[in-house]
Formats: C-alpha cells, sequence, structure tokens
C-alpha cells in the first residue's frame, strides 16, 4: 500500500533525517518512502520562495556547477535560483563557449570539473546514460537535469508535488499523459514515480509515438484521446520532441491538433475538477489549445513554481548535513 502523501508538512525546511542517496540519477533508483521524503522536503521550501528575503542559507560554502549540453530555460533557471537560495555559489558552464567545442569529451569534460572540487554537478545531456557515466567520474553529487529520452527525475517530483498541492493527495489518482511519448524523458521519470505511488496511469499517443514495452510502465494505453481522458484527474499534455524523433514523426501539425491537440471539447471528458499539465516548453496550437494552457484549470505556471522548490529540496538532500557550512 502507498503511505498516503502529506499535504501538510509544517516546521524549519532543515528538519529531516539524512537522505542516504548520493545523486539523483533517476527515479527508479528511489523507494517510495524516499520519493515522499523529497515531496515533504520541496513543500517545506515552497514559502522560502515566497517570502521577501528568499533565502534559505543551508549551502553556505558549497560549490554548484550547472553543466547544460541542451537547451534549457525551467530546469537550468530554477537549478540555478535554487542553488542561490540555499546559499550556495552556482557557476553556470557555458558548453558552447567551453573546450568541448574544441572536442574535449565528456569524460575529460568530467575530470576537469572535479579538480574544481565541487560539491555538486547538475546535468542535462542528449544522450541517455551520459549523467550515469559523469557520476562515476567525479567526486561529488550528480543531479539528472535530463538524459536523452532516458530519465528527468526533478521534473517528475515537481509534477507529483503540483498534484498534491492541488489534489490533496496522489495515490489513487488516475493521471493520463499525452503526446510525444516515444521520444519522452518526462513520461519514463513521470510513470516510474506515479506506479511508485500507487496512481493509475494511461499513456495516449499516435501508435507511431508509442515505444515498445509501455504497458509494462503504464497502467493503460490509449491511441483515441476521447477514451484516454474518459475521467481523469490530471491531464499531462507532452510535446513533440522534434530533436530525438529521427524521422518518425507526424505527417501533419493540423492532422495532429485534430487529434491530440487539447481543446475544450476533449477536455471535457476528463473529469469536471481535472487539472492541466505541461512541462514545457509548449508549443501552443500544436499540443495544446493556448486557452487551455491559459485557462482556471491549468497549473502549468505553479509547476515552474514548485521545480525551484523540487531542485532546492534535492540540492539540500543530497548534500549531507554533516558536510554543510
Ligand atoms: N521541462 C523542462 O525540462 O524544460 P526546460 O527544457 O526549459 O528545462
Amino acid at each position: 500500500m502507498a503511505q498516503k502523501a502529506s499535504n501538510t508538512a509544517t516546521g524549519t525546511p532543515g528538519d529531516f533525517p539524512p537522505f542516504n542517496q548520493r545523486h539523483l540519477l533517476s527515479i527508479a533508483d528511489l523507494q517510495q518512502h524516499e520519493i515522499i521524503d523529497l515531496l515533504d522536503r520541496a513543500e517545506r521550501m515552497v514559502p522560502v520562495s515566497r517570502q521577501e528575503r528568499k533565502i534559505h542559507a543551508t549551502l553556505t560554502g558549497k560549490t554548484q556547477i550547472n553543466l547544460f549540453f541542451e537547451p534549457s530555460t525551467r530546469t537550468q533557471g530554477s537549478f540555478e535560483i535554487a542553488g542561490k537560495r540555499l546559499g550556495a555559489l552556482v557557476m553556470n558552464m557555458s558548453v558552447k563557449s567551453s573546450s568541448v567545442s574544441k572536442g574535449e569529451t565528456l569524460v575529460d569534460t568530467a575530470t576537469t570539473l572535479n579538480a574544481m572540487r565541487p560539491d555538486v554537478i547538475v546535468v542535462r545531456h542528449a544522450a541517455a546514460g551520459a549523467v550515469e557515466l559523469l557520476s562515476q567520474k567525479v567526486g561529488c553529487a550528480v543531479i539528472n537535469a535530463g538524459d536523452g529520452a532516458h530519465e528527468h527525475p526533478t521534473q517528475a517530483l515537481l509534477d507529483a508535488l503540483t498534484i498534491r498541492r492541488n489534489k490533496g493527495r496522489i495515490s489513487g489518482l488516475t493521471v493520463a499523459i499525452c503526446g510525444d511519448i516515444g521520444n519522452s524523458r518526462v513520461v519514463r521519470s513521470n510513470l516510474l514515480l506515479l506506479g511508485a505511488l500507487n496512481v493509475r496511469t494511461r499513456v495516449i499517443a499516435p501508435r507511431n509515438l508509442l515505444p515498445a514495452g509501455i504497458e509494462h510502465l503504464a497502467t493503460e494505453v490509449f491511441t483515441d484521446m476521447r477514451e484516454g481522458l474518459k475521467d481523469v484527474d490530471v491531464v499531462m499534455m507532452l510535446r513533440l520532441q522534434h530533436e530525438r524523433a529521427n524521422g518518425r514523426m507526424i505527417p501533419s501539425v493540423r492532422e495532429y491538433y485534430h487529434f491530440y491537440g487539447l481543446d475544450a471539447e476533449k477536455l471535457a471528458f476528463a473529469r469536471p475538477n481535472a487539472i492541466v499539465m505541461h512541462p514545457g516548453p509548449m508549443n501552443r496550437g500544436v499540443e495544446i489549445d493556448p486557452a487551455i494552457a491559459d485557462g482556471n484549470r491549468s497549473v502549468i505556471t505553479e509547476q515552474v513554481e514548485m521545480g525551484v522548490a523540487v531542485r532546492m529540496a534535492v540540492l539540500d538532500a543530497l548534500l549531507p548535513a554533516g558536510d554543510k557550512a
């Protein structure tokens, strides 16, 4: 049985037992109690970002390097803000102007950065497994900020926190994830996390965007959006991942929107109080009607806010208390 996720975490943000993981590479590495622990820690970080002086300086004297080999707005920005609100020295490594552009390998980059004695490296890379490889070459904590189509663990955590805050619980809900399932790291992390918390998960996509074996991760698989959305509590939309598609994409954007774009008519199949989510970046008019994205059932900007809280919680949890300044 899933533990009932608490929505009433109180006390100081730092009042938690030690978190027994060195890195955060994958949701698959986490036990149910560790997921709930991170959500509870993040819940307590939310007020820090809402107060006038946005500082909870548990990482003073620590060094955080953000190493992003792929573009990012939300993840990189929120990791930078999270680190700074915790008092860490944060360095954003510009990959374009680094020696990677001169042919330096990932391992040499990792070894070089490791020599600067960071306490944590946050990595996004286009190749699945690259972040885990890097974690084996450095002497500090490593956080996966998205590796190819493999995983994006902090996205799944912030999505779960957003669901819990809006619904008061997670276990027992039905969540539909719609769109480019085959190329998405967000869906993989979400299905692992939601499955661990006993959520009923549905994926909805055209057949050519459904990966082999998806039925082992999701509770139900649909190719018809209206059937898939029937009576769900949460609708999570995904963008078409053109950069990872390898030509395996839809023939017409207009046709895709007709069958799989979330508009008011399709959303009416979900529960009347269903919330609408999107990890971003959104392609308005492709997977989602702008009126729905900006409408009163959308929690998309709240997801971004929870991203800061979750990343503060993860940074704080991974850096051992006895080691903090
Ligand atoms: N959701 C997400 O990972 O967005 P970014 O690519 O902007 O970081």
